[in-house]
């Protein structure tokens, strides 16, 4: 995550590069400064044609997203993914857990590639496969693990994706997760439990305020301590048990600063996406993806207000889409997905050179057998009958 001091309001932020680091790559990485760049990423993209799709997440910075011939939420961009069976090369501009899913739902010819192997997710890597084997065993002692079904966030490793395909289980996005949440639910019977992983915040909110599960219903696992700091009659007591994970980007987001901006700004609505804390979920307008954020914003009439809690290069491409709007990013600080930063325009390019010259590079690929049950979770996703109002 990169912060700069900055007053609240308004909105007009450059891009602040200071913390990042170039990782190793083979070959010759250009230069930031490079003004060819852009001439270089079309020239490349041009050689390369049909045989290159290139998906964007709406938390890529500009110069990357320029590139895109998609772009999406997580969601989406799994779908699209799955949908270009003629591409050989899928260039993903996003991060890990987003290329893994990609690689898991494409066939198997086609390569997924992240142009900067540094590009991962801390939330995701909050969670990690033997925490969970230790909690299953955990529940399996108290007596409850016939009964629990797990559920994991699409921020989360295959390994984790592939521990749910196994264990009855699916995956979800935050624009999917009402109803993979109500699918779980139904398939253990009446006492059925919903572990949620690894995002504790999407889970809550979504348990309460989607699913009207009260906050007495969930509990919190910390893998950091032993039997996750819960009794087994807790365990037993709850109906939802919650990773103790989160974004540290969305958890910046605060009630203080949407009471101020109320208090500040005539109607302004405030939009945010579910990874943020629940009382800032509770004191929003309107809550969903970064798809949902958008759509949200484009249907609004001009002049309409907003205060938006999600990562600033989406915040700031709104506000320069939508001049008849007004857009001011819900934090006093500039905050930045430093690791959905890694992706510029210098490893994109080093990513399309080195595939039009032949050479493949930071190719994502899952081992067969987790892909099997990552799939078989992921699967379960996309067969959920429609999706929730935060599409
Ligand atoms: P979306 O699924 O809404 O695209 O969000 C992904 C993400 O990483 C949010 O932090
Ligand atoms: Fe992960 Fe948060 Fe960045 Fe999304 S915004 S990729 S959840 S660290």
């Amino acid at each position: 995550m990169t912060t700069v001091d900055l007053p609240l309001l308004p909105l007009g932020l450059g891009t602040d590069r200071s913390s990042e680091r170039g990782v190793e790559c083979p070959g010759d990485l250009p230069a930031v400064s490079d003004p060819d760049l852009v001439a270089r990423a079309r020239r490349a993209k041009e050689r390369l044609g049909d045989k290159v799709f290139v998906l964007g997440h709406h938390y890529q910075r500009d110069e990357v997203i320029e590139f895109a011939d998609v772009t999406g939420d997580s969601f989406k961009l799994a779908r699209d993914a799955a949908a270009r069976p003629e591409a050989e090369y899928i260039v993903f501009c996003g991060v890990h857990f987003m290329a893994e899913s990609a690689d898991i739902l494409t066939a198997p010819e086609q390569k997924v590639v992240l142009p900067d192997l540094a590009a991962g997710c801390s939330m995701a890597d909050m969670a990690r496969l033997a925490q969970v084997e230790d909690t299953w065993d955990a529940l399996t002692d108290a007596g409850i693990a016939d009964v629990v079904v797990p559920v994991t966030y699409m921020n989360s490793s295959a390994d984790i994706k592939a521990f749910c395909g196994r264990h009855d289980g699916a995956v979800c996005t935050s624009s999917n997760a009402q109803a993979a949440m109500e699918w779980a639910f139904e398939q253990k019977g009446p006492d059925t439990k919903v572990l949620f992983l690894p995002d504790q915040h999407l889970g809550r909110n979504t348990a309460v305020l989607d699913l009207g599960l009260s906050l007495e219903d969930c509990v919190v696992w910390n893998p950091l301590l032993p039997g996750g700091g819960l009794t087994g009659e807790q365990l037993r007591d709850a109906k939802v048990i919650l990773w103790k994970g989160h974004c540290s980007v969305h958890g910046r987001f605060s009630l203080e600063v949407v009471e101020a901006l109320r208090a500040s700004i005539p109607d302004v609505r405030i939009l945010v996406h579910p990874e943020c804390r629940h009382e800032v979920v509770l004191a929003a307008d309107l809550v969903g993806s970064t798809e949902f954020i958008i759509n949200s914003v484009e249907a609004a009439p001009p002049g309409t207000s907003w205060a938006i809690g999600t990562e600033l290069n989406l915040v700031k491409r709104l506000a320069d889409a939508h001049p008849e709007q007004d857009i001011v990013f819900l934090d006093r600080t500039v905050c930045f997905c430093s690791t959905m930063n890694r992706i510029d325009l210098p490893h994109l390019v080093w990513a399309l050179e080195s595939l039009a010259d032949g050479q493949l590079v930071n190719v994502i690929e899952v081992d067969p057998d987790t892909e099997h049950w990552a799939k078989v979770a992921l699967q379960r996703m996309l067969d959920l009958p429609g999706k929730s109002h935060r599409d």
